[in-house]
């Protein structure tokens, strides 16, 4: 027996199926409102509305859960690599030791990008930001690799997917080095993706370049609890591209700049940003917290809040404790912590924070890790774009799969003015 919700309009009553996912969550199924009522439905911001069915991602904003293919976030990240994490969202099974070596050899082999490339990043301003680049750079895949932008063809796809996996360290890496004169380095074959990334990332053409595995491991556990997140705005950008059959490379830099925003994963850049104001003023987190309450005053607490965890972030929570390990082990004293310890403590006292459930989300803590690890902070979206990849690329990958697949086309409602005639320029 299937569930319905009715609703009732102008004295009529109109019946509609409740769907529900696997592990409980439940929608009303309104493909047909507009048909049946002449009615459609109005949600900026899609607070309450579903645009997909999803096997690759969930979470309970409630509880505080995050599940990749149906695996809990804290076993992968304490137990699995990014890439055997990517390869779990993206074909939606662990592999077995012969399929991850060979996704992780056609990673390693498609490393390199086309030396003509090389040169977009001599046309690109120095202080070009690194997020402007690489989406411009992925973009530009598109026009290399001419032979895998039909989205029907699987060989075409599965390629795709290897190139982008494959190159997006080298061009995010590219964008550093740029930035500071140094030469473009080429990936080293022996090493595993994260080691690869920090020695083209640090090392230089002068003197061997030992990456710390301490370093490596940070890296890797921050790519996986990055790589997915159900709905969030860059990966329902990637579906609404990708659902023109607009091909995987064009798809994945529309993405990278949704994330660019600062209420996205620009955060983790804001969040640095905020916590150097503050401590620039006296470290005062309190008069800050004041800010972030006060409806007149547009400062918000970065890091802080989310559309859905009214309840801990689970990655926050893993990446604080890392935060912790990583920077105990750093020579320098990392200030900036003390502030963020300081100013999660007072924030979550406060009842505004309590009554809007404003937790730290996985932006709070991540930027203290990557400053720890040397990267500049305009290179935060980037790591946080690169842990995202996978998520990317298989909710793209299940869009072009689905049996329900359409192009995505909202509607909307109209309040501009009524219909009206053309006023020749000489009476205006
Ligand atoms: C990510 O969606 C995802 O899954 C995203 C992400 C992922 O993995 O893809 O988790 C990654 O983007 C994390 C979020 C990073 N962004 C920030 O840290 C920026 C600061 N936070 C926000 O601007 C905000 O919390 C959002 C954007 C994250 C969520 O916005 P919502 O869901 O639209 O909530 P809202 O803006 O309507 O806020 C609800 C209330 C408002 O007050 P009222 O209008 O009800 O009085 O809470 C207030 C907001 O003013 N509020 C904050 C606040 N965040 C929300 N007040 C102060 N500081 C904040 N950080």
């Amino acid at each position: 027996m299937v569930e319905t919700a009715k609703l009732t309009y102008q004295g009529k009553t109109y019946e509609f199926p409740v769907i529900e996912g696997t592990l409980g969550e439940k929608a009303i199924d309104i493909g047909s409102l507009r048909k049946e009522t002449g009615l459609i439905t109005f949600d900026p911001g899609f607070m309450s509305t579903g645009s997909c069915k999803s096997s690759i991602t969930f979470l309970d904003g409630e509880k505080g859960i995050l599940l990749y293919r149906g695996i809990p976030i804290d076993q992968l990240a304490e137990k699995s690599s990014f890439i055997e994490t990517a390869y779990l969202l993206i074909y939606g099974e662990l592999p077995t030791s012969e399929q991850l070596a060979d996704f992780n050899y056609h990673i390693i082999h498609h490393s390199m990008v086309h030396e003509s490339i090389k040169s977009f990043y001599d046309g690109f301003p120095i202080n070009s930001h690194p997020m402007a680049v690489c989406s411009a750079v992925v973009g530009s895949l598109a026009t290399f690799y001419q032979d895998e932008l039909n989205v029907r063809d699987d060989r075409e796809i599965e390629i795709a997917i290897h190139r982008l996996m494959a190159k997006l360290p080298t061009i995010a890496a590219y964008s550093y080095k740029k930035s500071i004169g140094q030469a473009l380095p080429y990936p080293d074959n022996s090493l595993d993706y994260s080691t690869n990334f920090l020695k083209m990332m640090f090392g230089t053409p002068c003197e061997a370049y030992e990456v710390d595995p301490v370093a490596a491991k940070a890296l890797e556990v921050l790519l996986i609890l990055h790589a997915d997140h159900e709905q969030n705005c860059s990966t329902s950008s990637v579906r609404l591209v990708g659902s023109s059959m607009c091909n995987l490379f064009a798809s994945v830099s529309a993405a990278i700049y949704a994330l660019w925003g600062p209420l996205h994963g620009g955060a983790n850049q804001a969040v640095i940003e905020m916590l150097q104001t503050i401590a620039d003023n006296g470290g005062d987190v309190h008069k800050y917290v004041e800010k972030a309450k006060d409806p007149k005053d547009p400062f918000r607490l970065m890091g802080f809040g989310h559309r859905v965890y009214k309840n801990f972030d689970p990655r926050s929570k893993i990446i604080k404790t890392m935060a912790h390990d990583v920077l105990e082990k750093s020579v320098t004293k990392e200030p900036l912590l003390e502030i963020a310890l300081k100013l999660e403590e007072v924030a979550l006292k406060e009842d505004y924070f309590i009554d809007k459930k404003l937790y730290p989300n996985v932006d709070f803590y991540s930027g203290l890790i990557y400053k720890a690890l040397n990267f500049p902070v305009n290179m935060f979206p980037v790591m946080f774009a690169m842990g995202r990849l996978p998520g990317w690329i298989a909710q793209w990958k299940e869009l072009q799969e689905d049996d329900d697949f359409r192009i995505g086309r909202p509607r909307q409602i109209y309040t501009g003015t009524q219909t009206r005639d053309y006023i020749p320029i000489k009476n205006r």
